[in-house]
């Protein structure tokens, strides 16, 4: 792909610390991993989010945290955190569509409440040694919400923006507006990242980018940026999560759970896919991962 800057988009129960490693290590061709978003949980932060940016389980990846964030309060406590932690690098998610956030007001939700977006850019300017960004949708219930937001961006000390042009109430469905991304470029005055549905194309938004950011197309092919064979990045990464998780986790049940999120977005056929997303015992687990009989089958061969 041909844009100066690339991103791998955070994906929560996906793009965990040891993935973003694996991937860095077996593949690169990424410039920034976004961590999932940094949570306030019953009035706290939660520890298994900081365990997450901990500096020491992201050494050598260049990573971003990402925090999510109700008001001014909500923001200044995450970004002390993160701060405490040595991250002079903080994104914002405006754009989570999950419906206990956004009822909450936050992700796509804080694009409905604009005094909440006043106080958080207040909390920006207090912290002159970090560089923001912001990642959105076009608004929650319409675009106009997000528009309507802009004035306040465009006062933030933003890097850049990355707009994922859907509505929050849509969540996945639809395809993803790249009109609608050109309206935004035409008032924001940050550098802007386009993310949404990409798999390696570029996206068509007719005018200058700063780069692009991809979640489930890499997701679905993690050797895409670079020239391995597709088995040998799937079984160099394999083993690493496979690895961690056998290490430091308890129990069948949440060793295959972190196991199957790794093969569940992944391009290969479904058949293969099935036999191991339903063991429920690492034995079995084991025994159809050996049973896939490498090199996989992948989508693109069988509808070639
Ligand atoms: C399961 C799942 C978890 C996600 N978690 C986050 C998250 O923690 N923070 C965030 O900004 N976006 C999150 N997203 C949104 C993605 O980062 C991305 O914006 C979206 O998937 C569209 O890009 P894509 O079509 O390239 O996947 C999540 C998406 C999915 C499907």
């Amino acid at each position: 792909m041909n844009t100066t800057y690339l991103a791998f988009a955070p994906l929560q129960g996906y793009t965990d610390a040891v993935y973003r490693r694996a991937h860095h290590q077996c593949v690169g061709g990424v410039d920034e991993y976004y961590t999932p978003f940094v949570r306030i949980e019953k009035g706290e932060i939660r520890r298994k989010d900081l365990r997450d940016t901990d500096p020491a389980a992201n050494e050598g990846v260049p990573t971003v945290p990402q925090v999510i964030a109700r008001d001014g309060d909500e923001f200044a406590r995450l970004c002390d955190a993160l701060q405490e932690q040595g991250w002079q690098r903080i994104d914002l998610n405006m754009g989570c569509p999950f419906p206990m956030q956004v009822k909450a007001g936050r992700g796509s939700g804080l694009l409905q409440h604009p005094e909440h977006i006043k106080e958080i850019l207040l909390e920006m300017q207090k912290r002159p040694g970090v560089t923001f960004s912001v990642k959105m949708r076009l608004g929650q219930e319409c675009e106009e919400e997000g528009l309507r937001a802009m004035p306040i961006i465009n006062e933030m000390p933003l890097i850049h923006l990355t707009l994922h042009p859907r509505l929050g109430k849509l969540q996945y469905k639809g395809t993803a507006d790249a009109e609608a991304f050109a309206r935004f470029r035409d008032v924001c005055r940050w550098p802007m990242v386009y993310n949404g549905d990409l798999c390696g194309q570029q996206p068509v938004v007719g005018g200058p980018l700063k780069g692009v950011m991809i979640g489930r197309g890499l997701l679905a092919r993690p050797w895409m940026l670079g020239n391995k064979e597709p088995h040998e990045v799937v079984l160099a990464m394999h083993a690493i999560i496979y690895r961690h998780a056998t290490e430091h986790l308890c129990g069948d049940s949440q060793i295959l759970s972190r196991l199957h999120a790794f093969w569940e977005y992944l391009d290969i056929s479904h058949k293969q896919k099935k036999a191991i997303l339903k063991a429920t015992t690492l034995l079995r687990y084991r025994e159809a991962v050996a049973a896939l009989n490498l090199p996989f089958v992948y989508v693109d061969e069988l509808i070639q």
